[in-house]
Parts: structure tokens; C-alpha cells; sequence
């Protein structure tokens, strides 16, 4: 089984290339979007080829779209063709061959979504965080969107490497090993390690602004520390092992695991050779003392007038520098074909100078992707005090986590303590996941505890209780039914049963455009429907206690349901229930 889009688009793109006999060259032929559409009395899908078609022909577009319809070749797929409104083609899809499409789908093993990754490497640089620096909201959302972009590739056939490029070095060390060495307490680092840090920096943040002296101390130091101090690096190491154990944990609530942790330190000793190459090849050149990578208005609108700074006059190397570095070791480790970036929107800048400079340079053939994404507010006042560091994303998760017991204790006070301790567990997290992950990454979000806790709305909750509702529907049926071609034959039955049907056939679209996008929104969007017209199916029609065939038939359908769901759920990084 393919992906029904594709079909339809040949079929489409065909009719048309017979009805105009050449008269567009092949290559010109407009990319055609046959489209699912909203409304049922405007078939399954649509197609406005015929719009685009018709400037280039000169042609009335509803011309056009009937004689793409009289052109239309015979195939098993089509029940039903329409011209509609001023040039659309309206598809309505054979019910058999539908049935047919979801019996495929259900015994793939990628539930018939097109591995178009087989034999190619992603790297998905994501999450990190800046150590002993405050972990903002933003390297949540990194981490939660990377890690759902991470899940989208792997169903789609890539291998991944997910890397966590923490920000280990630079500035923020020197500041603190000066203010470690002024002010820092051995037993309060030993409580709480981050929150000892924390303070130190404002403290040394409010010291410097009275005294510039501390500015320079703390270059100082940080030169000491790169050029390999034994006491600085001794420092430095401490550092960075406590803030690591602060962010695995919320590595761990979120379920997410990394294949390598190389961060930018990793790369320090790898720098002065990639600005002597930069150098040889005159790809940098020598400005007022420093090293810069300038561009032209071919390397990208805008970027003649933001050279890439590589190298400071007092010699010290940049975030830029090290990127450039990274890049380089991806290519030579692991020739990736694609290599994504998940930050927030602050480095649109920084990463167009960078891929700009990556090609200049030939670092890596690889597609280079940076995936921005907006701000993220959280809920006023709901937690402790302590601002926006990396406490507080354990915080907001507990905070989510206590909030969904209380839901589960109303509503399921016959489930044990642990099970209802789970429950919450997995409810909690996966809403403020999900609170994230449905919005287009690129708008601005902001988190609504009853809104992302909600049973029924667009929430992980009504997602994860949609698939928990499945399952005790399986369960009650003494297991779930075995797919056969017989009965599927008889598929797909009442029109609440064909939508169904229609929804999961879906499925491998829906995945394929949140890849393509980079957006996990399209798969949530699409989840949330599916889960949706089972509701309705569920609502409508008994399964259960149907007579025999509908009831298998039915079971077979809360068993595909159930199938999609879980997959969609697990590709974004959301936890499952059996029962809720
Ligand atoms: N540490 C950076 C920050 O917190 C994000 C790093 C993103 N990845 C990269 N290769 N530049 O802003």
C-alpha cells in the first residue's frame, strides 16, 4: 500500500499531461496537490491543478478540470469524480479498495508510511543547554520538539543520531571560578549545586556592573581555563558534572534519551586548525584584527551586510567557530545526510551565516535544516519562585503531574495507588508535552494548565484516553481481533465506519508532511481528528454488542484505531496507558 495522496496525484497529473498533449514540457508541469478535504460532500480529496494549470495554458480553470475529468484513466481506486465550484476536482474513493488500503496498513510494520529515510543518516542537534547556566523554557522546547523529530525520522526509515550539543564552554566559566573563588560556599554547592551556581552568576553579574575589574578577572580566567590550568579545569569539570545530573533527570521524566552528548568543549582543541584552513583556502579573511567570514547577497538575502565573526581580535574563537568545527566532525564521523537544528528563533541569524559558511567551505554535502521555534510562557504563579532555571522545569512537570492526580483520584477512585501514581505520571508529562508539541512550532505558546489537562480537547489526555478506551473495548473482547481478508472484504460498512476507515488510511500522509515540514503540529493535528471520528464511531454505533459481523468488523477497527494511535503517540514522545 502507498500513500493515497500519491496515487491520486499520478492519476490527476496523468489525466492532465493526455488532456493537453504536451503542451507544457514535463518539467514545467506544476508539483500537484491533491489534498484531503474537510467537508465530506467535496469527496475525499481535491485537487486544484486545474488552477495552476490554467494560467500557464491560458484556459478557463472549470475547462480545464472537466477535460481532466473526461481524461481520467479507469482505476480501482475511484468511486466517484466531480468538477466543482470554479475548477476543483472533487475525489471520492472506491469503498472496497479503502477497505483493501487500511488491511495493508495494518500489517506493515510501518503502518504505511513511506520509509524515505532507508539507508540515510540524520544528525538532530537538540537540546542543548547551556551548563551551570540557567536551563530555560526554550531547551524545553528544544528538547521536546527534537526529540518528537528524532521519532518522525526513525518511523520514516533514518537512522538518527540525536546529539546533545551542550554549551560547556566559554564565558560563563571564567565568571564563575572567579565568583566561586570570591563567594562560593562548598555546602551549599554540595545541597544544591545549580541553585549554588545560579547564584554566584547573578551575584557576579550585579558585582561587575559596580566594578569592570570583575569583567576582566573573568577573562582572564576563562583564558587560563582554555589554555589548560589544572585548578580552572578542576573547576570547570565540577561544573559541568552537576549540571549534568540536573539535567538528566528531566531527561529522564521526559523519556528522552540521547545517542551522544559531544558539546562544545569536545571541539576546543579541534579550532585552530579549522581557522588555519579558513585561512588557506581565503574563505575568512583578516578584519581590524579579527577573522571573518564575509558573504555576498548569493550566499543569502541579507547576509553581505552580517559577516561571520570566527575569530576575536584578542583571539579568542566563537559559538560560529565551534558550529563551523562541529560540521566537520559530523561529516568525518558520520557523513550524515541531513543534519537539523532545534533552538529558538534568536538564531535564525546565526545559523543562516553558518550554512552559508558550511557551503562556501564544502564541509558536508548534508542538507543542513535549522528548526526554529518561538517563545514559551508558562502558567502565572503555579510554581516555586526560583526563575526559569533548570529547578524549575522539574517543577513545571511536577506541577503538571500533581494536577493530573487529582483529576485521576475523582475519576478513577476504584484504581490501585500505584496505578493511579503512573497514571498521573504519564498524563502529567505527556500534557505539557503535547500543550507544546500541537502548536505550530514558530508561534508563540503559552501553557494553560486546565486547557492541556482537559479530557476533551486537543490534549494528551483525550489522545491517551481515546487509546486507553480502545483497549478496554479489546479487552472486554477477550483480545484483540485478528485482521482477515473475509471480513475486511465487508469493510467499510456504515458511513461512521467509512470515515474511520478514510482516517487511518491517513495515517502515512499525515506522518509524512509533519517530516517534511519539521513540524510535529501536522502529527498531533491529524492524531486529534483520528481520535475524534473514533469518538464518534465509538459514540454511534455498538461494537460489542453488534451482531456478528459488524462486531468483528467493528473490533477490527477499534484495533487499526488503536494501532495508529499508539504508533502517532510514541513517534511524538508520549507515554501510553492501557487503562485510565
Ligand atoms: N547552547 C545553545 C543555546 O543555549 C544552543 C546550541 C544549539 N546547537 C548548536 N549546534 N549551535 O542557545
Amino acid at each position: 500500500m502507498g500513500v493515497i495522496q500519491d496515487h491520486l496525484s499520478a492519476l490527476v497529473l496523468g489525466s492532465a499531461t493526455e488532456t493537453l498533449h504536451g503542451a507544457i514540457p514535463d518539467g514545467d508541469m506544476p508539483r500537484d496537490q491533491v489534498l484531503a478535504t474537510q467537508d465530506q460532500r467535496h469527496g475525499d480529496y481535491q485537487s486544484n491543478l486545474a488552477f495552476r494549470l490554467a494560467k500557464l495554458v491560458r484556459r478557463p480553470p472549470r475547462a480545464l478540470a472537466g477535460a481532466i475529468v473526461e481524461a481520467f484513466p479507469r482505476d480501482p481506486a475511484l468511486a466517484r469524480l466531480e468538477v466543482a465550484g470554479p475548477g476543483f476536482v472533487n475525489i471520492t474513493l472506491d469503498d472496497r479498495w479503502l477497505g483493501e488500503q487500511l488491511l495493508g496498513l495494518v500489517a506493515d510494520p510501518h503502518l504505511g508510511v513511506p520509509q524515505s529515510g532507508r539507508n540515510k543518516l540524520v544528525v538532530i542537534d537538540y537540546g542543548s543547554p547551556n551548563v551551570a547556566k540557567r536551563m530555560h523554557v526554550g531547551h524545553l522546547r528544544s528538547t521536546i520538539i527534537g526529540n518528537a523529530l528524532v521519532g518522525l525520522h526513525r518511523a520514516s526509515g533514518f537512522r538518527v543520531i540525536g546529539d546533545n550539543h551542550l554549551g560547556d564552554w566559554g564565558t560563563q566559566f571564567g565568571k564563575l571560578i572567579v565568583a566561586w573563588r570570591t563567594w562560593g560556599s562548598e555546602d551549599a554547592f554540595r545541597q544544591d549545586p545549580l541553585e549554588e551556581l545560579q547564584r554566584l552568576y547573578v551575584k557576579f553579574d550585579q558585582e561587575a556592573r559596580r566594578d569592570p575589574a570583575m569583567d576582566e578577572n573573568a577573562r582572564v580566567e576563562t583564558a587560563r581555563l582554555q589554555a589548560g590550568d589544572a585548578q580552572n579545569r578542576e573547576l570547570w569539570r565540577r561544573f559541568v558534572r552537576a549540571s549534568m545530573q540536573e539535567f538528566q533527570k528531566v531527561y529522564e521524566r521526559l523519556g528522552v534519551r540521547f545517542d551522544a552528548m559531544l558539546g562544545e568543549s569536545f571541539y576546543q582543541d579541534q579550532l585552530n586548525r579549522l581557522l588555519e584552513d579558513l585561512l588557506r583556502d581565503k574563505v575568512a579573511i583578516v578584519d581590524d584584527g579579527a577573522l571573518i567570514i564575509p558573504f555576498d547577497e548569493s550566499d543569502g538575502k541579507g547576509l553581505s551586510r552580517t559577516p561571520m565573526l570566527v575569530r576575536k581580535r584578542d583571539g579568542a574563537a566563537l559559538y560560529a567557530t565551534t558550529d563551523l568545527a562541529t560540521i566537520r566532525y559530523r561529516e568525518a564521523q558520520w557523513s550524515p545526510d541531513r543534519i537539523l537544528y532545534v533552538t529558538d528563533t534568536r538564531q535564525q541569524l546565526h545559523f543562516r551565516q553558518l550554512f552559508a559558511a558550511a557551503r562556501k567551505l564544502r564541509l558536508t554535502p548534508a542538507e543542513l535544516i535549522h528548526v526554529w521555534f518561538g517563545v514559551l510562557t508558562l502558567p502565572e504563579g503555579s510554581m516555586s519562585s526560583r526563575r526559569g532555571n533548570v529547578v524549575r522545569l522539574v517543577d513545571l512537570l511536577d506541577e503538571a503531574v500533581r494536577r493530573a492526580r487529582q483529576v485521576v483520584d475523582q475519576k478513577s477512585p476504584h484504581l490501585s495507588e500505584s496505578e493511579r501514581a503512573e497514571i498521573a505520571e504519564t498524563v502529567g508529562v505527556s500534557a505539557v508535552k503535547y500543550a507544546d508539541l500541537s502548536q505550530n512550532p514558530q508561534s508563540n505558546v503559552t501553557f494553560h494548565w486546565d486547557r492541556m489537562l482537559s479530557l476533551d480537547g486537543d490534549t494528551a489526555p483525550f489522545l491517551l484516553y481515546s487509546l486507553a478506551r480502545c483497549r478496554s473495548i479489546q479487552r472486554k473482547a477477550g483480545g484483540a481481533a485478528q485482521w482477515d481478508a473475509e471480513k475486511a472484504r465487508l469493510l467499510p460498512g456504515h458511513p461512521l465506519e467509512r470515515d474511520l476507515v478514510l482516517a487511518l488510511c491517513r495515517y502515512p500522509e499525515a506522518l509524512r508532511s509533519a517530516l517534511n515540514a519539521s513540524r510535529p503540529n501536522t502529527l498531533c493535528e491529524y492524531l486529534f481528528g483520528l481520535a475524534g471520528t473514533f469518538n464518534r464511531f465509538y459514540g454511534c454505533l455498538p461494537v460489542l454488542k453488534a451482531e456478528s459481523v459488524s462486531r468483528s468488523r467493528r473490533l477490527m477497527l477499534v484495533g487499526a484505531t488503536a494501532q495508529v494511535l499508539s504508533a502517532g503517540l510514541g513517534v511524538l514522545g508520549l507515554g501510553t496507558l492501557e487503562r485510565m
